[in-house]
């Protein structure tokens, strides 16, 4: 067993769920008991239970058989305990001030939080505040800044991709326009792999705004080459030329008075566009849901076992991050606030582009 001064330890899971987290809690759990004899505190539901209090000393039993599961066995929610802040009811205390009060009630010498940008922001702002947090990356979206790649990821891209495969044979059937609507607010990543691994036509993604004349005239020319049906990935972030132009809150109203999802007005744009008959499958939550793929599980151990040892030598204020294959420590304040698009010369895109695949630009 290694010394460390750190002996108690806070775990919470924040934001959506992502496949992976309870491999990557285990990871966290299994290494700092076995290694260097940490106690684990776990706590439901995000920062929300951190405000509330809502604790539970970890057993060892309660991570056994947890890697395979999807979900996090720690609750999550999208709570954030330093935007708008008010005092509660009955105490008076502000949510930072409970949470000072938490963490030193359950004696955690440190916290670690697991979760997207939301989450290690928030992380970023309890370190300032003199909590000892170490961040864990992850999300479906590949979205965070500092690291490579997030654990979650490659399964929603998996799952993403089987879709796509089965979308394509129903399409080839009908001969129809088949748009599949996959998640990614902000960031294009599970759509573009998707569209690529799947063997997208078109792929429309939030860092490349499309004008629905350019998709238009590439379905028209695949029918024209003899293609009876097109795949046309889409993001769930993705916006138009006209759209790009618009200010933050003209594209927010312009979204809030959209009377369905994207997916469902890139298909009626392209069924009037082309006259060809358009169908759309929004893949929702199922990219989210259910157990991790191998790639994931190995990924989150990995994070979750170097996240104990940065507890261990007290690297606090750090996101568990990996560059160039390798976990490196990135300041959670520069990952704070931001979000990791792609770069627009990342050869991942040409490299689609180069196979054919339209982007609507
Ligand atoms: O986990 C990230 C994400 O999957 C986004 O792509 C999506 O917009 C968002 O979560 C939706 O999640 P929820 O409905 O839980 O807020």
């Amino acid at each position: 067993m290694k010394k460390t001064a750190v002996k108690t330890v806070g775990i919470l899971t924040a934001g959506g769920d992502a496949p992976g987290l309870n491999a990557a809690i285990r990871g966290v759990c299994r290494s700092g008991m076995i290694n260097y004899g940490m106690k684990f505190v776990g706590i439901r539901n995000g920062y929300r239970g951190l405000v509330e209090g809502d604790c539970f000393q970890i057993k060892t039993g309660d991570v056994a058989g947890i890697l395979t599961r999807g979900g996090t066995i720690l609750g999550t929610a999208r709570d954030k305990p330093f935007k708008n802040p008010v005092p509660d009811a009955d105490t008076g205390l502000l949510p930072i001030e409970a949470i000072k009060k938490n963490y030193k009630k359950w004696k955690m010498d440190a916290l670690v939080v697991l979760g997207g940008n939301g989450t290690n922001t928030t992380g970023s702002l309890l370190f300032e505040e003199g909590l000892n947090v170490v961040g864990l990356p992850k999300t479906i979206d590949n979205d965070i800044v500092g690291t490579d790649i997030t654990f979650g990821f490659h399964t929603a891209v998996d799952v993403a991709t089987e879709a796509i495969d089965r979308i394509h044979t129903t399409a080839h059937s009908h001969s129809r326009v088949m748009v599949v609507e996959v998640m990614g607010h902000k960031a294009g990543w599970l759509g573009l792999y998707s569209a690529i691994a799947g063997g997208g036509d078109v792929c429309l993604i939030p860092e490349i705004p499309y004008d629905i004349k350019s998709v238009s005239k590439e379905i028209l020319a695949r029918r024209d080459a003899g293609k009876n049906f097109s795949i046309v990935v889409v993001a769930e972030g993705a916006l138009s030329k006209a759209e790009a132009k618009m200010t933050k809150k003209e594209f927010k109203k312009a979204r809030l008075e959209m009377p369905q999802s994207i997916g469902y007005r890139v298909a009626h744009e392209l069924e009037e566009a082309t006259g060809l008959e358009s169908r759309v499958s929004v893949l929702g939550y199922l990219q989210r849901g259910g157990t991790p793929s191998p790639y994931d599980r190995v990924l989150a151990n990995q994070f979750g076992v170097a996240a104990a040892d940065f507890l261990a030598r007290e690297d606090f204020g750090k996101l568990v991050a990996m560059q160039n294959n390798k976990i490196v420590g990135v300041p959670l304040s520069e990952c704070a606030g931001k979000v990791k698009n792609i770069p627009l010369d990342d050869p991942i895109i040409q490299s689609g582009r180069s196979v054919g695949i339209c982007f609507g630009d």
